[in-house]
């Protein structure tokens, strides 16, 4: 489409993919660097950032980083990042963005399903300036599970994570201890793999573009940025060499915008066998799995009888207002390649979760005690650039956030009332989903006449159901913190928020705003980096897609005593 850029040809697998490095310990340290990465081996280098922790030469994303659940890990960031890739992206008319950062990007990292301080948790307004450091506390007191580690900082978040400030982190505790002899019977070390899977276009000289139509004016947000080439690993198409046997995939969406149907180009069968927060109660088989940015699939593939290769490819049309533009799926992630070698033998376990050598089974779904309407919204849809992305129609800065109380259960309705799939993320918490239920949005908004942005809208969508309640996928039964709210749809999600006992640490507490270093704050052009309070407070709740939550589609939330 001539409304789309596109990538220059690229022969498909031409590099063998890898694991990333793992690092582990109690202690670790990290920097975020500027750095040069080959995404295809047909082109030049690209700029990056990196996250530099260990002793590799950094070229893209980071390490993964292995934690043991109830011991804490103490990691220090600092800042070294000299320019930004994307300079010529940053839009300082988003909220915290600011000119000087096309020069000392600000960054910040957040443990993306961690249940952690909230001093350490990756405000999106405690930022890192350039050679400043910050030490974040991870308790890990939860259980095993995949999470991720990426950066969160105010306005150029999309821009920093889409360089590259991404990586995986696994918790392992006593049941999944991801060593071979582990007591669940998973395949572990070189059949344990982290998938971290992105969509990108890139420009003739190799660069990365982080807009993906030139409909938009350089330097102005736009919305959406989709791929055209898929990446495994931080490599474009690559051919994955496996052995006869099953493995175990900790799938990633780690892109910007899509939501992916993930599935093998032969249709065969999979299970998944865990989700955000851990473990299902049996691996459940299917053939294909919907995945939006920010949720993680564990998955097991049994490769021993497929004959030669087979591809991991996606069939998901693009969200409308990418397919308005001509965007059509990004149809492949990468090939793996069948050795003769045989590979992990054991069994599909049969159950995951039943207590004694495996974990407590899933609680059932609890009861609320409180209904919270919340919505998804575009206000001033028609107006391009710039249009806003807003929950409950309010912006970040607005005051009026949502306060749960610690150690209730609360239903969220999340009523979605634009075009696409919006993946909906809390900080903190790990929910369940009740299901998904049809709205008639057309006779909502005309019943419910959206007010400026700025002023609460969170219409009551019960009058408006257009069908049944659907019950969630069974690959999203268990704990979840991302979740999809599909269009015109009220998504249905309980959310137990946890007390300051069980967490050890108070979820309320107040942490200082760090201080903007002088020679940014000189160089601050319109003042948006300026601090309307001494003190930070509470988490973050927002949509996944990068562009949405750095053009207002993030609010903070307390949880109360
Ligand atoms: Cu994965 Cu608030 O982020
Ligand atoms: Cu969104």
């Amino acid at each position: 489409s001539p409304l789309l850029f596109h990538s220059p040809p690229m022969t498909p697998f031409a590099t063998a993919g890898e694991k990333p490095a793992v690092v582990s310990g109690t202690r670790l340290s990290l920097s975020a660097v500027n750095a040069r990465h080959r995404f295809h081996p047909d082109h030049a280098p690209a700029d990056t950032f990196a996250y530099h922790l260990g002793s590799e030469t950094p070229t893209y994303s980071g390490p993964t980083i292995e934690a043991q659940a109830d011991e804490t890990v103490e990691l220090t960031v600092t800042n070294r990042l000299t320019s930004h890739p994307f300079s010529r992206d940053i839009d300082t008319t988003l909220h915290g963005a600011d000119e000087a950062y096309r020069t000392t990007p600000p960054i910040v990292v957040h443990l993306h399903g961690g249940k952690t301080p909230p001093d350490s948790d990756g405000h999106a307004e405690q930022l890192v300036h350039q050679g400043q450091s910050l030490t974040y506390r991870f308790p890990n007191r939860q259980e095993a599970g995949q999470f991720w580690y990426h950066d969160h900082a105010m306005g150029i978040t999309r821009a920093n994570a889409y360089a590259g400030l991404a990586g995986t982190y696994l918790l392992r505790d006593r049941f999944d201890t991801g060593r071979p002899d582990n007591p669940l019977g998973l395949p572990a070390n070189e059949f344990e793999m982290p998938l971290i899977l992105q969509e990108k276009i890139f420009r003739e000289d190799g660069q990365m573009n982080l807009r993906s139509t030139p409909v938009v004016p350089e330097g102005s947000w736009e919305g959406g940025a989709v791929g055209d080439v898929g990446l495994v690993n931080g490599v474009v198409w690559p051919d994955i060499p496996v052995a006869r046997g099953l493995y175990r995939f900790r799938a990633l969406n780690a892109t910007s915008y899509s939501v992916w149907n993930l599935h093998f180009g032969n249709h065969m069968q999979f299970w998944v066998i865990g989700n955000d927060g851990g473990l299902l109660d049996a691996p459940v088989p299917t053939n294909a799995i919907r995945m939006a940015p920010g949720e993680r699939y564990d998955l097991l593939v049994d490769f021993s009888g497929v004959d030669g290769d087979v591809m991991l490819c996606n069939d998901e049309a693009p969200p409308f207002q990418a397919a308005m533009l001509g965007a059509v799926a990004m149809p492949l992630f990468c090939r793996f390649t069948v050795g003769s070698a045989r590979g992990f033998t054991g069994p599909v376990p049969s159950t995951l979760r039943g207590g004694g050598r495996t974990p407590k089974p899933l609680p059932p779904l609890p009861s609320p005690t409180a209904v919270r309407t919340v919505s998804v919204s575009q206000p001033y849809a028609l107006r391009v650039p710039p249009a806003y992305m807003a929950l409950n129609n309010l912006r970040y800065t607005d005051p009026d956030i949502e306060m749960p109380k610690a150690g209730t259960v609360e239903q969220w309705n999340i009523v979605n009332v634009t075009d696409d799939p919006h993946p909906i993320h809390l900080h903190l918490v790990m929910f369940r989903i009740l299901g998904r239920q049809p709205l008639r949005t057309v006779e909502l908004q005309a019943t419910h006449i959206q007010p400026p942005l700025g002023v609460r809208w969170t219409p009551d969508p019960e009058p408006f159901l257009a069908g049944p309640l659907l019950p969630p996928a069974p690959w999203e039964a268990g704990w979840k913190d991302t979740v999809r709210a599909d269009r015109g749809t009220v998504t249905r999600i309980l959310v137990r928020f946890p007390t300051a006992d069980e967490l050890g640490f108070d979820p309320d507490a107040l942490f200082p705003r760090p201080a903007t270093p002088p020679e940014v704050a000189a160089r601050t052009a319109h003042g948006h980096a300026a601090a309307t309070t001494p003190d930070l407070q509470g988490y973050m709740w927002h949509c996944h897609i990068l562009d949405h939550e750095d053009h207002e589609m993030m609010l903070r939330y307390r949880v109360v005593s």
